[in-house]
């Protein structure tokens, strides 16, 4: 069990960990980020947290930051270096966001699917 100090974070990173994720390599995906993390000395600015499904399951596998607003699809590990670059630059991986939040709501990307509507029958 850890309470961890969070005033000097600026970067919330959440790693589905769900099913379909978990079998298109959430966990390396999750080591990689954590350990690119812990490599740069950045543990103080950017916390990461597994999730359970995020339902978006077609875009495994899916990684979310906050406060910027970002979900990304297709990550793998290969891809932690280059996200963690692009938060420190206040930047994001443009080619595997799927959405971004504009103040509003969820922008999707022009290749990503958009899923069913939550209020519609599937
Ligand atoms: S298991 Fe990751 S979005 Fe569903």
């Amino acid at each position: 069990m850890a309470t961890w100090n969070l005033t000097t974070t600026k970067h919330h990173i959440l790693i589905c960990n769900g099913g379909s994720c978990n079998k298109a390599g959430a966990e390396e995906l999750t080591q990689s980020v954590r350990n690119e993390i812990m490599a740069k000395g950045l543990d103080h600015i950017i916390h990461t947290s597994r999730t359970l499904c995020n339902g978006r399951c077609q875009d495994k596998c899916v990684l979310i930051t906050y406060p910027d607003g970002h979900w990304y699809k297709e990550m793998s590990g290969r891809d932690a270096p280059r996200l963690i670059d692009s938060l420190l630059k206040g930047s994001y991986i443009k080619d595997k966001v799927s959405h971004s939040y504009n103040g509003e709501c969820f922008v999707p990307s022009e290749e990503t699917i958009l899923g069913v509507h939550k209020n519609e029958e599937m």
